[in-house]
């Protein structure tokens, strides 16, 4: 029923979508490029060889803070086969980012002698073989003024007063939170935590950097390729034209590859300096040092409610830790202002620094960790009022966004609670702490909802429907994994009647017409609506010239007349099968193919979606079992519900969910990067120490998409995925792990030690 609801509109005036679902939008298709993975037959970045290239192996600080007092290359340059060691003393000039898109760390790579955090590079060996070069790496001798630092974990450092320089910034606020608060008869202040953690794509960062006297081309392992360009040809002082970045396969990113970092523009100058191929690879270590973090935070929620339910006020205030250099703030505040009803409330944010690397976003940036806290402190207002955790989120719901006072474009989180509940058997749920048992084991039944924004940037797409009957689409964009390749050739599909597999889907590079970042969930948004007007662009070439050419059976028509369906041309008010196939019309005007370009404009230029607030909805229901004989706690059944707009492709979605899902169990049960206080290396830089879920902590993944187009997103109704599906699970793991346990869990990640 929520979807005739959805027909009407949930405002009431909005129109659904106008596309109708067809066999080829929402089918479950394989990826299109899954057999080139499968056989392996894909080139990562590091795959790329060249003849003559040589390899670079960087050298990081062993110190958190301090000056380099001398550098020792002598042994190292005379190593076999090593060609050269470059460092702050004797580096190209590199330049600053200012206006070329979004850069990592601010500060270049070798800009002077001083050193931020531990594993910075402070020296680069170069060398004919990866051996050559590693073995000099390790026999550079550099020597340090060591200066004081920190990488504490606890955050409470003195600050100056909200609003003053350095201060803590209010980024939301209506009616007198603090007033009401402190009047509230039902009140809950906690404060919650979340670790560090660290992306842990399966490729490492990778440059194949090679410098043409003129041109350099760039092969890495990037989430948007344009960006990519653009921060380079500023770093590297050199016009656009002069660099391409090409990044056709992706082992994932997670928000750690949306923007270049330090090694990238290494690579190049030193392809630059000797006029050699060079790659660079990163190694697991250095994913924990030099290539950006979830950074830690420290949040401290405070709700005031009545007895029976309604929330009279909400403030979070909290803290994230950035790095010396970069101000990197952590929207832990981003669902807080519209997820649930309530006249007052404040979201206050500060930065405190360490001496760590810069923080980047990683999947749900800020609104991951920020729904922990928010989640977990409503459901631990739902114990205090007795209230069920799934009845009080549906009676504190709402269809206006509270801050920006705008209707949602489409909001279903009561319908994700509530088919939620269903599937996961919620009714069942007795509230009392371990009172559900599974012979041993107990059972604790834990629900979280999730947010995540929804937006759409601007992007080009071209499309060429070919004379052998194929047809072809290109974008600057990328697939980092996700689907794209696969969800641009549905689009074109869809508009032309071509097969799927007739199809050449063409990303990955920056000579391209751009494309967006896969970043933020907003890539399938973007690219979409620019990837369907050049292919309605390229139909009209075909049309016209149905019309026009020579021994055409619709010689003398008006395109208007025409239409392009099944992958032939006909009569409009006819069936393709009255018709021919467009590669005929293109055989008899001699055309190798119909071409047509298509753009994106931003989200609201062409619907009035500035009008709404737009975010998509989710709720995951997570059930924990509890072994107190043997202390063991496993996540053993995830009901998750996802209202993210039409779903183009059921297959790469469900894929997204429930690697989002385990990518949850990993935060709430395992994942969180330690840095030694001594000397701020992140110790526990490797699969040994650092835990990730494996096929043995996999639950039961059940995934629903509630599939309602959004009417403002765009044509397809459909809102981006990457992120919400990762958005309830940390704080649906604490609520279950607290109805098993009774033990309440405010710093992730649960730790058996915790629960005895
Ligand atoms: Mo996502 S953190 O925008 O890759």
């Amino acid at each position: 029923d929520f979807i005739q609801a959805d027909k009407a509109g949930p405002n009431g005036h909005i129109q659904a979508s106008t596309a109708e679902p067809t066999a080829v939008i929402g089918a479950s298709l394989s990826r299109v490029d899954g057999p080139l993975k499968t056989t392996g037959s894909a080139r990562y970045a590091s795959d790329y060889n060249f003849p003559g290239m040589v390899y670079a192996v960087p050298v990081g600080a062993t110190i958190a803070s301090g000056k380099i007092s001398n550098i020792d290359t002598s042994v190292a340059e005379k190593m076999p086969g090593v060609l050269t060691i470059l460092h702050h003393s004797n580096f190209d000039h590199v330049y600053r980012n200012a206006s070329g898109g979004r850069n990592s760390e601010q500060r270049p790579p070798f800009e002077d002698d001083t050193v931020y955090y531990w594993g910075q590079y402070v020296a680069l060996a170069i060398a004919e073989t990866f051996a050559q070069a590693q073995a000099a790496a390790a026999a550079v001798k550099i020597a340090y003024t060591p200066e004081e630092f920190s990488v504490a974990t606890d955050l409470s450092d003195p600050m100056p007063a909200i609003g003053a320089p350095g201060g803590p910034r209010i980024l939301s606020h209506r009616g007198d939170p603090e007033a009401v608060f402190a009047s509230a008869p039902i009140k809950i202040d906690y404060t919650y935590t979340t670790p560090a953690e660290t992306h842990n794509p399966m490729e490492m960062h990778a440059t194949v950097a090679i410098f043409d006297g003129k041109k350099f081309t760039l092969y890495e392992s990037s989430q948007g390729v344009m960006n990519h360009l653009n921060v380079m040809s500023q770093v590297l002082g050199v016009p656009k034209e002069n660099v391409e970045v090409i990044s056709r396969f992706i082992g994932s990113g997670f928000g750690g590859k949306l923007f270049p970092w330090p090694h990238s523009a290494l690579a190049a100058v030193a392809a630059r300096r000797l006029n050699r191929p060079v790659k660079l690879t990163l190694s697991r270590k250095m994913m924990f040092a030099n290539v950006g973090h979830r950074p830690r935070t420290q949040q401290r929620m405070r709700l005031g409610a009545t007895p029976d339910g309604k929330l009279l006020s909400l403030s979070q205030d909290y803290r994230n830790h950035t790095s010396i250099n970069d101000d990197i703030r952590e929207n832990c505040g981003e669902a807080t202002p519209f997820l649930y009803s309530t006249a007052n409330l404040q979201v206050s944010s500060a930065l405190v620094r360490r001496n760590v690397g810069t923080p980047t976003p990683m999947r749900g940036p800020g609104a991951v960790p920020g729904l922990f806290a928010l989640e977990s402190a409503m459901d631990e207002l739902a114990i205090k009022l007795q209230k069920d955790p799934v009845q009080l989120r549906l009676s504190l719901d709402t269809l206006t966004d509270e801050e920006k006072n705008k209707p949602f474009s489409s909001r279903h989180l009561k319908e994700c609670l509530e088919v939620g509940s269903k599937k996961f058997g919620w009714e069942k749920r007795t509230p009392a702490v371990g009172s559900m048992r599974k012979g041993d084991l107990i059972l604790g039944w834990g629900v979280a909802a999730a947010s995540w924004s929804a937006g759409r940037g601007i992007s080009e797409a071209s499309v060429s429907l070919n004379v052998d009957g194929s047809a072809r689409v290109s974008s600057g964009s990328q697939d980092p994994g996700t689907g794209t390749y696969t969800v641009i050739a549905q689009i074109v599909s869809d508009k032309t009647g071509i097969p799927v597999t007739r199809i050449q889907s063409v990303l990955g590079s920056s000579s391209l017409p751009p494309g967006p970042t896969s970043g933020g969930s907003t890539a399938t948004a973007t690219i979409i609506p620019a990837v369907a007007e050049a292919a309605v662009n390229a139909i009209k070439v075909v049309l016209t010239t149905a019309g026009s050419a020579k021994g055409s059976p619709f010689l003398g028509k008006q395109p208007a007349d025409l239409a392009m369906s099944s992958g032939r041309v006909h009569l409009k008010n006819q069936t393709p099968d009255s018709g021919v196939p467009f590669q005929e019309i293109l055989k008899l005007a001699n055309l190798g193919s119909a071409n047509g370009e298509g753009k994106t404009g931003g989200y609201g230029s062409d619907t009035d979606g500035k009008n709404f607030s737009s975010h998509s909805f989710g709720a995951q229901f997570v059930e924990v079992e509890w072994d107190p004989g043997i202390c063991h706690l496993r996540v053993s059944r995830v009901v998750s519900v996802v209202d993210a707009g039409r779903i183009i492709n059921t297959k790469t979605a469900r894929n997204q969910m429930a690697g989002a899902v385990v990518m949850g169990i990993g935060m709430g049960l395992l994942e969180s990067t330690t840095y030694d206080p001594r000397n701020g290396h992140p110790i526990n830089d490797n699969f040994a120490d650092y835990i990730v879920p494996t096929s043995a902590d996999h639950p039961e993944i059940d995934i629903t998409f509630l599939d309602i187009p959004d009417p403002m997103i765009g044509e397809y109704g459909a809102r981006g995925i990457g992120e919400i599906g990762l958005a309830g699970m940390a704080p649906a793991i604490t609520a279950a792990v607290y109805h098993a346990t009774g033990v309440r869990v405010r710093d992730l990640p649960v730790r058996v030690e915790d629960l005895i």
